[in-house]
Parts: structure tokens; C-alpha cells; sequence
């Protein structure tokens, strides 16, 4: 291994999360503005031949956990080969999916040795879900929530709190884990480009441990043990078969043990989701230069917090910061 993934603060990045698409079959609001997005022309798109390059230089100097995500990983065809050709670097390999059409690929998954899928899915309600997606696909992802689950795959489930929207699903989604084992976890709402985000429509850390102990009696709720650099503070209901957990980005930033660095679907290093600079490495890459340079100095770049939006202020003016993208191009 080498230093290029450590920051001036001491964190290594051995977490790097691979955008492969900018698109996606489901139209989330807090991910996705309503007019769409301006997907980079195809060219611009980091082919799987490319993916792999990048992916074994990050591997190559000590990254040690990938994760895919997109969009939607499993829009882009070439997804099994993707698979096939990541799954053979020493590396643990993970995805993050709204699980539409996961179900065409579970011998994929695993014959390529995936154990952890992490699904988005925001509502209990069918209806609640296509308000929120824009599609009528509650049965598909439901029951692929179960497939894998029956498959024996570990799955995290992704739910995006917003007030007034299923902030009353906390303890339905908390119920779902009683005989179902699932980790699910309540994401406070962030702040990207064309969210529409305001700090009155979070649900905060505070206001789900709020309704957890009005509803569960104190003794039967576990404080559990995190993973290190765990994005989330993880909880369980006694004699439950799954757990919850909370991921407070806003309220209660985790930055201290952040090893993450991303790589958009059109070849940039992002180092922080909240950061606005990037660094272009499929270029670089194409005119056949090393790409260790460009990703030491991106790392270097790293802000201690949330890409130097440190207080509730700043992220409440992104603008100042400089603009950064929709979360379908980032990949959460
Ligand atoms: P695990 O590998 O299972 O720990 O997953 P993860 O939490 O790293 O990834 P996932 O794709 O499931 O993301 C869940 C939520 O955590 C999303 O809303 C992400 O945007 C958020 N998240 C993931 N990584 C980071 C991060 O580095 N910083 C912040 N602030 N949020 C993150
Ligand atoms: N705030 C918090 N989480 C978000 N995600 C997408 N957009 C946002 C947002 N604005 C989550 C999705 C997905 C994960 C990768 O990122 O729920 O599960
Ligand atoms: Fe890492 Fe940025 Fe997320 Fe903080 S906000 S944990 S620095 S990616």
C-alpha cells in the first residue's frame, strides 16, 4: 500500500464508491429534480474496461471495500462483466440498488461472491412509494426485498425521512424487522442540487429516537456495536430478527471516521458527498498518464467536515460552496 489515500487529517480511504450510471427507473424527489438531469453524453461515460483500471489503481494503493451504485447499477447492461471483472481484485464488493429488476441478476450477485446489498426504499405504503418515485413498482421491490433476503444475501434497507411524508412509517418500518432480518436505516435528508431541501423537512436523529421511545419501553431498546466507519448508529428491538439504525449526515456528521472517496459514473473523484470540487481522472486515464497523482492531490483536498460545510448554516447556503450535484449522479 501506498500514502496517496491518506488526508492531511489522518483518515485512510480504503471505501471507494463507483458510480456506474447517471440513470435510473425510479424518479425520487430528494434525489432527483423534477425536470430531470442532464446525463453526460455516452462518450463521457467510464466504459467497464475503464471502470476496472481506475478501480485496480484504488485497490492497488489500499482500497480494500468497493460499493457500486449509480443511478441505478443494474440500468447499465454491461452490469454482469462489470461484476465479473471487479470481483476478481481483492476486494470486498458491495451495491447500493432500488432494486427494480434485481431479481434478473441474483445469480450474478452471487456467483461473483456479493454478499451486502443495500436497497432504497422510503415507503411501506404503495402508494407512498410511487408519490415519492414516480413509478408503480411497491410489488417489485418489496418482494425483491424478500428474494434476497430468502437468497441469503445481508440487506440494509434505505429509507430517507421526510416530515409530513412517512415520518409516520418509523415504527411500521421498525415492526418490518420483527420477523424480517433486515437492517433498516432512517437517512436524515440531505441537502443536493435541485432537492428542494430544507432543514424543516429533515427528520433529525433526535426526532426518530424520539418516536422509537414513545412507542418501544426503554428496556427493549439495544444500543448495538457500529462497524468501524459505519455511516450509522445501529439499534435493535429485543428478540427482533432485524435491527434499525440512523444515518445523521446533518444533525451528527461522522467525518472523523469517513474513508470514503467517490467516483462518478463520468470519471471524477469527488472526496466528500458535500463537496462541490472534483478531479477528472477518466481523462487523464484515456491519454494513458498515471492517475495516482490526480487522486493524491484530491485526497490532500479533503475538508475535515462535510466539504467544509461544517456548520448547519453553511449547509443550508450550498451556494457559496460552489454547486454540486444532483445525488443521482453522486450515488448517495
Ligand atoms: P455500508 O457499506 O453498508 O455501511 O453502506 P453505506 O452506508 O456506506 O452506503 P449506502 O449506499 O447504503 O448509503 C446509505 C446512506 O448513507 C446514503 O444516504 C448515503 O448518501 C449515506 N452515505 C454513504 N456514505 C456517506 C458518506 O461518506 N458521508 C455521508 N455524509 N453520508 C454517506
Ligand atoms: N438525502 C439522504 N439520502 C439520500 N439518498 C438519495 N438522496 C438522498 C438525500 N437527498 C440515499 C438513497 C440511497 C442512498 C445511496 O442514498 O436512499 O439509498
Ligand atoms: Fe466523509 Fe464528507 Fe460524508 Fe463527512 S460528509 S463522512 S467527510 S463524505
Amino acid at each position: 500500500d501506498s500514502e496517496i489515500l491518506k488526508d492531511k487529517f489522518g483518515r485512510e480511504h480504503t471505501y471507494l464508491r463507483i458510480s456506474l450510471t447517471e440513470r435510473c427507473n425510479l424518479r425520487c424527489s430528494y434525489c432527483m429534480p423534477a425536470e430531470g438531469v442532464q446525463l453526460s453524453p455516452k462518450s463521457h461515460i467510464m466504459s467497464y474496461e475503464e471502470v476496472y483500471d481506475i478501480a485496480k489503481t484504488f485497490v492497488d494503493n489500499g482500497v480494500t471495500k468497493i460499493r457500486l451504485t449509480g443511478g441505478e447499477p443494474f440500468v447499465r447492461k454491461d452490469i454482469p462483466v462489470i461484476l465479473e471483472k471487479l470481483a476478481s481484485l481483492p476486494v470486498e464488493l458491495s451495491i447500493t440498488s432500488n432494486a427494480v429488476i434485481i431479481d434478473k441478476f441474483i445469480d450474478v450477485l452471487k456467483s461473483n461472491g456479493i454478499k451486502k446489498i443495500n436497497v432504497s426504499l422510503d415507503s411501506l405504503s404503495k402508494e407512498k412509494f410511487t408519490q415519492i418515485t414516480l413509478r408503480n413498482q411497491f410489488d417489485k421491490v418489496y418482494n425483491n426485498i424478500l428474494l434476497l433476503v430468502k437468497e441469503g444475501f445481508t440487506v440494509k434497507v434505505n429509507a430517507v425521512l421526510m416530515k409530513g411524508f412517512n415520518e409516520n412509517e418509523i415504527i411500521d418500518f421498525i415492526e418490518f424487522t420483527k420477523d424480517i432480518p433486515v437492517s433498516i436505516r432512517f437517512i436524515e435528508f440531505m441537502p443536493f442540487d435541485g432537492n428542494k431541501w430544507d432543514l424543516s423537512k429533515m427528520v433529525s436523529y433526535k426526532d426518530i429516537m424520539n418516536k422509537v421511545k414513545s412507542h418501544f419501553k426503554e428496556s427493549s431498546i439495544e444500543r448495538l456495536q457500529d462497524a468501524p466507519n459505519d455511516t450509522s448508529k445501529n439499534y435493535k428491538i429485543k428478540g427482533y430478527k432485524g435491527s434499525f439504525a440512523i444515518i445523521s449526515s446533518v444533525t451528527n456528521p461522522f467525518c472523523d471516521s469517513c474513508n470514503r472517496l467517490r467516483l462518478t459514473a463520468n470519471g471524477k473523484i469527488k472526496n466528500c458527498l458535500f463537496s462541490s470540487s472534483e478531479s477528472d481522472l477518466l481523462t487523464t486515464l484515456r491519454q494513458g498518464e498515471p492517475i495516482e497523482p490526480i487522486i493524491k492531490k484530491a485526497v490532500l483536498a479533503k475538508f475535515k467536515v462535510r466539504g467544509g460545510m461544517n456548520t448547519l448554516e453553511k449547509l443550508q447556503k450550498p451556494q457559496l460552496h460552489g454547486k454540486n450535484r444532483s445525488m443521482i449522479t453522486i450515488g448517495g
